[in-house]
């Protein structure tokens, strides 16, 4: 999504922005600008594609200033090109903004009828034109901008700049984050606490409804009728130097060779190693008492949740409901007070996700929100926290999150069985130590398998279609595969339950199509391999990703066979992960793709 960044300060602002720009752009972006005022001067330079072509543009044009704002664009309304980005200029007022006005066209048609006149095809700058507009009729700043407010629909979060009052920022949230950062004569703003690390940790979260009138003295926050608001200052978690890819070409390369670390941050958090038993953490939520769980999330926190689900059900005896975000509400499922439901979200900040939250809540609902960044809104509107601690996830494609989201749910599991006495003492202690050899067993397959997957990559990179078939929890890692190789190689790809392969599926298997089949020694090998059969049988190539023991059982020919160690199903789809993430990232470094921001994507969606 977009990046938003401004600075009302004491000495030159406009390359810092930029330096902040490039902390937000994991975020996804198409185009970027940046805009100064300056004696008595509104300045802007803007660019298509990367900050690259942007900073060119200040080397041959610097600007000059102390307060400013800049913008990373995710093309919603309007082609990605330098027309279109931001900032937004009309009469004095400079605008960013992230998100969409549902009603831009109405305003606009009655802003053309007034006579104003558009120099893009963008929602944004309907914004610049009423606040305009307003100025013209006397108002100040502060009452243009509510006025505007109150007039604006839709999910957004924005920074104005006024020529005539260059000391002043006007920020105003509904719906995407927005963070103001304190500094010593200096105040910033931010889309979220890692563009402003490197500025300040003090920060404070705007919160839906919120409009900030910022100066160098600090901010006001108003209500959208214009009452003050108190917000708490907090000490961000993020801090500068996390945003690094170290001595790896891709930070999702650097993210899946973290696994192991982070794995065991997560798992420390809920599981104490001394006594191989769940902590308190994993009781916010009072299992015991619910009568079923609903769970919704979006794309990989998905297919996450999918796989708790088998967890809670198997383990707690503890119904499941689950469903994309973005369908959940609109079901109108049957809920009550007497369920608890569970939001997974690497971001927090997921525009689905965070609205099916509120619909739950509406409900009356215990919420409990599994999440890696604590301050975000999704965290903030939950009545438990479950924090993942896998750090700044940079790359598009999730990694390191989904595997810390399996240890948190899988931890959250054995305590809800425990409390529901479903799991014993002793039960729990021999599954938190399977929980345990998580790290060991990760750094081991890492190393492993990384050259087969590598040279797997180019036959991979030549292909057209992809399947990915699993049973059991496998099922939902091999959707999880296909997500992974769809989003950073833009081969077509799709995971399927191994047994529906014979409803459908099966008319695809030629000699063309890679089958990639997701099957540890479990309780369903035996069924899966007999899938594996009908592919063979049909001159389909298999990838089988197995165990020692899955590889010494079967006697198919397949185009690779990869065995991994034999682990307990409680962690396999955590281990069973680590290939899968690497043959996408190798398929996607041979295909050159942009691996880290993937055409068309971005890293937290904000808008529905
Ligand atoms: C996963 O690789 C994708 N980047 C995407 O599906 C992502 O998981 C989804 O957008 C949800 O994001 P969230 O976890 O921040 O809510």
């Amino acid at each position: 999504m977009c990046g938003i960044v401004g600075i009302v300060g004491n000495k030159p602002v406009a390359g810092r922005l930029v330096d902040a720009l490039k902390r937000l752009e994991y975020r996804g972006y198409d185009s970027a600008g940046v805009a100064t005022i300056y004696d008595g001067r509104l300045e802007r330079r803007r660019a298509e594609g990367k900050l690259f072509n942007l900073e060119k543009r200040l080397d041959a044009e610097p600007l000059s200033g102390a307060t400013g704002i800049a913008h990373t664009r995710w093309a919603t309304h309007g082609v990605p090109n330098e027309a279109n980005a931001h900032p937004h200029f009309v009469d004095g007022v400079a605008v960013v903004h992230n998100g969409i006005i549902e009603n831009f066209s109405e305003l606009r048609d009655e802003l053309v009828a007034d006579g104003a006149v558009f120099n893009s095809q963008t929602d944004t700058e309907v914004i610049a034109h009423l606040v305009a507009r307003h100025l013209r009729e006397g108002l100040d700043p502060a009452e243009a901008m509510l006025k505007m407010l109150n007039r604006v629909t839709g999910a957004y979060a924005m920074a104005v700049m006024f020529r005539d009052d260059p000391g002043t920022i006007i920020a105003a949230r509904s719906g995407p984050p927005l963070a103001v950062g304190f500094g010593k004569g200096e105040t910033f703003l931010g889309s979220d606490a890692i563009a402003l690390a490197p500025f300040t940790n003090e920060i404070t979260y705007l919160v839906d409804g919120d409009c900030a009138l910022i100066t160098r003295e600090g901010a006001t926050i108003v209500d959208f009728s214009g009452n003050r608001v108190d917000r708490p200052r907090q000490l961000s978690q993020a801090t500068a130097f996390m945003v690094d890819k170290g001595n790896h070409r891709h930070f999702m390369e650097k993210e899946i060779y973290e696994q192991p670390e982070v794995i065991s941050h997560a798992l420390s958090q809920y599981v104490d190693f001394a006594t191989d038993r769940v902590n308190g953490m994993a009781s916010q939520i009072d299992f015991a008492s619910v009568s079923s769980l609903a769970i919704s999330a979006c794309g990989t926190a998905y297919l996450a949740g999918l796989i708790g689900k088998y967890w809670f059900e198997r383990y707690a005896r503890l119904p499941v409901e689950i469903d994309v975000a973005s369908e959940f509400r609109y079901r109108e499922m049957p809920l009550s007070p007497s369920q608890a439901a569970l939001f997974i979200s690497q971001s927090g900040e997921t525009a689905d996700t965070l609205a099916s939250l509120r619909y739950c809540r509406e409900q009356g609902l215990k919420i409990g929100a599994v999440v890696n960044v604590r301050e975000s809104t999704i965290a903030r509107e939950s009545d438990a926290v479950y924090p993942i601690m896998a750090g700044p996830e940079i790359g598009v494609a999730s990694t390191k999150a989904f595997t810390c989201q399996l240890a948190v749910l899988a931890a959250l599991a054995i305590g809800a069985g425990r409390a529901r006495d479903m799991v014993s003492v002793e039960e729990e202690k021999a599954l938190v130590r399977h929980l345990a050899e998580m790290p060991r067993v990760m750094s081991q397959v890492l190393n492993a398998v990384q050259p087969q997957m590598e040279s797997l990559s180019r036959e991979l990179s030549k292909c057209k279609d992809v399947l990915y078939l699993g049973r059991g929890t496998s099922f939902p890692l091999a959707m999880e595969g296909a997500l992974k190789l769809k989003e950073i190689s833009y081969i077509h790809a799709e995971g399927y339950a191994a047994g529906e392969l014979k409803h459908g599926p099966i008319a695809l298997i030629d000699e063309e199509m890679p089958v990639i089949v997701i099957a540890p020694h479990d309780r369903f090998f035996e069924k899966t391999i007999s899938n594996m059969q009908e592919v063979a049988a049909r001159g389909g190539r298999i990838i089988f990703i197995t165990d020692e023991k899955g590889a010494a059982a079967s006697k198919l020919p397949t185009m690779a066979t990869i065995a991994l160690p034999h682990v307990d199903e409680i962690i396999a789809p955590m281990i069973f992960s680590l290939p899968i993430q690497l043959l996408a990232y190798h398929t996607a470094v041979f295909m050159g793709t942009d691996v880290d921001q993937p055409r068309n994507l971005a890293k937290s969606v904000t808008v529905e």
